[in-house]
């Protein structure tokens, strides 16, 4: 008789944004005539940039034809999206990074969940709390993680880093030592930013510790603030001791096309083997690649044109984050985030718990957040909005908010 992976059954309830859906789809099912705005699930809303559509135009006519079809992707990604990618994010930025460093994939959330495979179900695990649930449930279901505690709302084996507002929503270095660190700067969900100084101090930790910092930089192109680093190879060390991750959704609207990569430094190595030729076989064997359109895509992002078009794009967002914070601090609630990162983390009014205010505002106010408490036990008692709604809808729904 076959058995089942029962580490699943130790993840408690469902995904949280599957299960914030679930909730939403109920209630419109008993409320058909209400308006609802969601600014819940960090989705895009405008649409694909006219220089990165242009270029899928092209992209897509070749495929049509015999001479410039394409077939399987480079398992590790098309050379042309590598050396754009090495050049414009890291090289001309002083990092020192190379193109065959470089994994494209189909996203973030692919990479952050399925990096934990290359290494050992020994390894122990640290995370922020709260936390995008990815990179718990992931080494749940590895079986990494240990148990679920109902009382504390933690893993048994996995070290938690509260980030609460007497630390300004970022962590301290853990008092066990962890192998594996997972980092999220500009921060999901709490919008908050770390500088350079503060960065390096964990880079100077892992190199010290022998530990790999996993670094999601997802939502790097929201750094509006200087001296803040924009990704983890500014540091200096970092090379020995980071996986940085990096998506295209958040910087240009790719949540449906699926585009992202992971940098792994051919300098971090256990004993003989390199991380690097770990990854890369992983990928050989588990993947065949981003499509040869998507990652041409991807190239147009780089483009003059495409730069120019998506520093507007994510404008419009930040303009949205202003309208929520300036809206909701000027009602008299408790905000953060919004500067660096498209997420405002706010303290529910009152004594509300996290899914008791996401219950109020659906009900009241017909808007969609995010409950804090979904993040990890450090977030009860606050509430994620995205910016990532149309500006219209982002008025709308402060308007509705401060009505309350
Ligand atoms: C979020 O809302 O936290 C993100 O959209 C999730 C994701 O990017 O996978």
């Amino acid at each position: 008789m076959f058995k089942i992976n029962d580490n699943y059954l130790k993840l408690p309830g469902s995904y949280l944004f599957s299960t914030i859906a679930k909730k939403v789809a109920a209630y419109i099912e008993a409320n058909p005539d209400a308006k609802i705005i969601r600014l819940g699930i960090g989705d895009v809303t405008q649409p694909i940039a006219p220089a990165i559509i242009e270029k899928l135009h092209g992209a897509v006519d070749e495929m049509g034809h015999a001479e410039t079809f394409h077939g399987y992707a480079p398992d590790l990604g098309y050379a042309f999206l590598r050396d754009t990618i090495a050049k414009n994010d890291y090289q001309d930025r002083g990092c020192d990074i190379s193109s065959d460093e470089i994994f494209v994939s189909d996203g973030a959330k692919c990479d952050c969940s399925n990096i934990q495979e290359i290494f050992s179900l020994d390894n122990k695990i640290a995370v922020c709390d709260p936390v995008y649930p990815v990179y718990v449930d992931s080494n749940v279901m590895a079986g990494r993680a240990g148990d679920y505690d109902a009382a504390t709302e933690r893993f048994t084996n996995v070290i938690y880093m509260p980030c609460t507002a007497e630390n300004n929503f970022t962590p301290e270095l853990p008092k066990e030592t962890p192998d594996l660190i997972y980092l999220c700067f500009p921060n999901n969900p709490t919008g908050a930013m770390v500088s350079k100084a503060e960065l390096q101090k964990w880079v100077d930790y892992a190199n010290k510790v022998g530990a790999i910092i996993l670094y999601d930089a997802a939502y790097e192109a929201y750094i509006s603030e200087k001296d803040i680093p924009h990704s983890i190879y500014e540091c200096e060390g970092a090379r020995t001791c980071a996986i940085e991750m990096r998506s295209f959704s958040k910087n240009a609207g790719f949540t449906g096309m699926r585009l992202g990569f992971t940098v792994i430094p051919k300098d971090i190595k256990s004993g003989d083997v390199t991380l690097h030729s770990l990854w890369a076989r992983r990928h050989g064997t588990k993947y065949n690649g981003a499509p040869y359109i998507i990652q041409r895509a991807g190239e147009a992002v780089y483009s003059p044109e495409g730069k120019a078009q998506l520093k507007e794009q994510v404008a419009y967002y930040m303009k949205n984050a202003k309208v929520i914070y300036d809206g909701l601090k000027g009602a008299g609630y408790t905000v953060s985030g919004g500067v660096n990162a498209p997420y405002i983390w706010l303290k529910t009014p009152g004594n509300m718990t996290s899914w008791e205010f996401f219950d109020h505002l659906l009900a009241d106010a017909n808007v969609v957040g995010t409950p804090g408490s979904g993040f990890g036990p450090s977030g009860e008692g606050y509430f994620r909005l995205t910016a990532f709604g149309t500006y219209e809808n982002t008025v709308e729904a402060v308007e509705r908010i401060k009505k309350l």
